[in-house]
């Protein structure tokens, strides 16, 4: 069962075609540069990328798949079975444009469309393979899912395919975007996890501010990470410029630590209230090495195996994941013969 996917959730135009868990083609068109100078994603120039972007992505993608040819596209679509799209969460009017082309395809081609969660995508992005079919990775059910991007942080029972629970969520900012926002205090651009990473591991990680963690003790699985960057604001408008640049590497290191032991602290709560196989982690965040080094330490304290998504790529924003959670969608006869009402939902939850 061959899927091309569509992601247009935010600021990555991102096409992929997959056969099962397996990758055949994965393009992705970023648009980082276009946001960096705002500190974050501007929804108006992401449509504007995405409209202009998409069919080039779409045309690209069955190119590397099938090879050239004159009707590119149209010679894919004989192979393709589905096309999934992502339909929320995210930007409304980015999600749009990939709706607008995914129904498109559908009709022009006579295709089936599968509608995705974008989060349901991040979790399923342990799961994605490369075109030989590596790694070959076996799931056993229940599963913990920690994902955390840039607009979401949650922790989320997997209880079998397709069927999950949120068992714990950010009440104000998601870790990423705590990431970003500090990073832009410090004075770096969007976005700030990979910077902080670095500054971070050149001294080891060491916590020498200890910036608060709120709700570490809180009687639940939710996060709070809205005090912790105030507290990172009012410290750092406190020290003179010399005082900074001075400590930068451990005024990040500090701040990545305080944000990763929350996510951490509230991991192993959940690892204590739920009798889970495995731990898994997912989006962007889940790129950072030093929070793979805390997850692999705990899933190794609670005796469960951990999954991280396999290649880089996986981490941020893609369309093989979507393609992913599309063929366990497709088997179980989740897609839909209509197209045209599929509108997007922006606060779409799992
Ligand atoms: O999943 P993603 O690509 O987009 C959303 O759906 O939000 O996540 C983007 C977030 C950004 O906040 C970015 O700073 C963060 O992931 N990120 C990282 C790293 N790479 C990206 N955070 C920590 N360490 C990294 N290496
Ligand atoms: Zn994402």
């Amino acid at each position: 069962m061959k899927i091309l996917s569509i992601d247009t959730s935010c600021d990555e135009t991102a096409v992929a075609i997959t056969e099962g868990r397996r990758v055949i083609a994965n393009v992705l068109y970023s648009q980082v540069l276009s946001h960096k100078q705002w500190g974050g994603v501007v929804p108006s120039i992401a449509k504007r990328a995405h409209e202009e972007r998409i069919g080039w992505v779409i045309e690209e993608c069955c190119r590397k798949a099938f090879g050239s040819s004159d009707e590119v596209v149209g010679n894919a679509m004989k192979r393709i079975d589905y096309i999934a799209v992502t339909y929320g969460p995210g930007l409304a009017i980015a999600l749009e444009v990939g709706i607008r082309k995914a129904k498109e395809l559908a009709m022009q081609y006579d295709k089936k469309v599968i509608p995705i969660n974008h989060m349901e995508g991040h979790i399923y992005s342990c799961y994605v393979q490369n075109s030989k079919g590596n790694p070959p990775r076996q799931f056993e059910f229940p599963s913990l899912v920690l994902l955390a991007s840039g607009a979401h942080t949650e922790l989320v029972l997997f209880k079998d395919q397709l069927t999950y629970e949120v068992i714990g969520q950010t009440r104000d900012d998601a870790a990423g975007e705590a990431i970003d926002k500090g990073a832009r205090m410090l004075g770096f651009e969007y976005p700030g996890g990979p910077v902080l990473e670095r500054l971070a591991s050149e001294v080891e990680n060491r916590d020498t501010f200890k910036y608060p963690r709120p709700m570490y003790r809180s009687n639940n699985l939710d996060f709070s990470f809205s005090g912790l960057k105030t507290a990172f604001l009012y410290s750092t408008k406190k020290m003179d410029r010399d005082f900074i640049s001075k400590n930068i590497k451990d005024l990040a290191s500090s701040y990545q630590e305080a944000i990763f032991d929350l996510l951490i602290k509230k991991t192993s709560d959940a690892l204590e209230t739920y009798d889970v196989k495995s731990v898994q982690l997912g989006g962007g965040v889940a790129a950072n090495r030093r929070l793979r080094h805390l997850m692999r330490q705990l899933a190794k304290k609670h005796k469960v195996k951990v999954f991280f998504p396999s290649y880089k790529y996986l981490t941020g924003d893609n369309a093989a994941m979507i393609g992913v959670a599309a063929y366990f969608r497709a088997q179980a006869g989740k897609y839909i013969s209509a197209s045209e009402p599929l509108d997007r939902v922006p606060r779409l939850s799992l």
